[in-house]
């Protein structure tokens, strides 16, 4: 899958570069960079870390399963880092819906990495954001952590960054023969499995100010998180809602 990988020792966000080339790149184009200078998150959110202080990439797909259900391919990509995180770093790795890697530091659970997909040039860019050896001085914000912080047996950037490609090569090609099918892949049931959200309460707030609060008790067909409201009542929080664990 992987056609060409480049490391750069510097660039603004290797999710830009690789949106801004896309309509000439192929599918399997990999950027690494080993630091960022304005590293974007999810909803317009910044992406900071120290150079060299974690594994920056992004990839870009052409996936030919339909559009509909590209919407999991950031959990998709969820699923990959997480399981290739915990295998070679040793570290217990959860999922908050819907992209966040949570790791334990001390008795907290905290965010050590991201992903951020966003459609370019015909295909889609799949950046993620991984906190290896981030100190305690160094995280952007306090509910920030890393897998150095959560005592991981290895902190080396490469085993884990080859790791990572493996397994979301593998998960890849398992969700695109199955045509993209979320069910018949293993893709939902591995992220439900991983998922540190469903059967807690969440409060989710909606794009027009709206808040929702409920137990978060599953996933719907196109990934998006359901929540049971009360009286019976279950209504789905999309990607773009904020959701906040209660
Ligand atoms: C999030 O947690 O909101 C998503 C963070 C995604 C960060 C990665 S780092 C590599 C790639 N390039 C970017 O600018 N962002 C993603």
């Amino acid at each position: 899958l992987w056609t060409s990988l480049d490391v750069v020792q510097e660039t603004g966000s290797t999710n830009a570069d690789l949106a801004a080339r896309a309509p000439e790149l192929s599918e399997g184009t990999v950027l690494v960079a080993e630091e960022q200078l304005s590293g974007r998150g999810r909803l317009d959110r910044r992406w900071s870390a120290p150079a060299r202080s974690g594994i920056f990439f992004s990839v870009l797909l052409r996936p030919t399963a339909p559009v509909e259900k590209w919407g999991w391919l950031p959990l998709l990509t969820g699923v990959a880092v997480a399981s290739a995180v915990s295998r070679i770093a040793g570290v217990d790795t959860g999922l908050k819906w819907p992209n966040d890697l949570m790791v334990t530091v001390g008795d907290e659970e905290r965010k050590a990495g991201g992903i951020l997909a966003e459609l370019a040039g015909g295909g889609i860019v799949i950046g993620v954001g991984i906190n290896v050896t981030l100190r305690a001085d160094e995280l952007p914000v306090p509910t920030a952590g890393s897998l150095g912080l959560a005592q991981a047996a290895v902190t080396d950037r490469d085993p884990l960054l080859r790791a990572v490609l493996r397994s979301l090569e593998e998960w890849y090609g398992r969700w695109q023969e199955a045509g993209g099918d979320a069910a018949a892949s293993g893709v939902q049931a591995a992220y439900a499995a991983g998922c540190v959200t469903l059967g807690r309460a969440v409060r989710a707030e909606l794009p027009g100010g709206e808040a929702l609060t409920g137990e978060a008790v599953a996933l719907d067909a196109e990934g998006r998180l359901v929540l049971a409201t009360g009286d019976g009542v279950q209504r789905p929080v999309g990607a773009g809602d904020i959701v906040h664990l209660r």
